[in-house]
């Protein structure tokens, strides 16, 4: 797995790379402790796609989804640190979410199960690209671990 070592700059400019990557159908894992810089990520990537002003965090209504101007398909932003159920996601739309858009979630090992249902977003060559998050000793800085596998661990 590739591994950097980035400031928040660095993020940011990777978050606009992954911009550019995504179609319709794939998911951007964002994998961190509380404060790693999943949101800097996922705010400086939908920035690039073309929304403009305040991002709110997802990190109450669980999803925040957007339209694109000139893109054909919707973003999603997830956050599902505050997921009290799996169930929940049904209600949510994240089926829809699945066929119609792609999705960057932080907190994804909350819903991995839903998440990776059925396993059709890889039968269908859809991309599933994981971002591990980590602190750095130096303030400022984050070691940063990319994949378009799945790594993960439970919360
Ligand atoms: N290299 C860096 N990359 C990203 N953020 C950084 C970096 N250095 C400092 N920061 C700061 O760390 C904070 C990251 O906050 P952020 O809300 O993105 O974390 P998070 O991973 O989304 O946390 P949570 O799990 O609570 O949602 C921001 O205040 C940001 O300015
Ligand atoms: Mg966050």
């Amino acid at each position: 797995m590739a591994s950097q070592r980035l400031d928040e700059d660095g993020i940011c400019a990777l978050a606009r790379q992954y911009a550019q990557k995504l179609r319709k159908g794939d998911m951007v894992f964002l994998i961190g402790e509380l404060g790693s810089g999943k949101t800097v990520f996922a705010k400086s990537l939908l920035h690039s796609l073309g929304v403009e002003g305040d991002i709110p965090s997802p990190s109450y209504s669980l999803i925040q989804t957007y339209d694109l101007p000139g893109m054909p398909f919707p973003v999603w932003h997830c956050d599902f640190f505050r997921l009290d159920d799996p169930s929940e996601l049904r209600e949510l739309g994240l089926g829809e979410g699945l066929d119609q858009a792609a999705l960057v979630i932080e907190w994804p090992q909350i819903a991995l199960p839903e998440l990776l249902k059925e396993d059709i977003h890889w039968k269908q060559g859809r991309h599933c690209y994981t971002v591990q998050l980590e602190f750095d000793p130096e303030p400022g800085w984050r070691l940063v671990a990319i994949s378009d596998r799945m790594e993960l661990e439970q919360k």
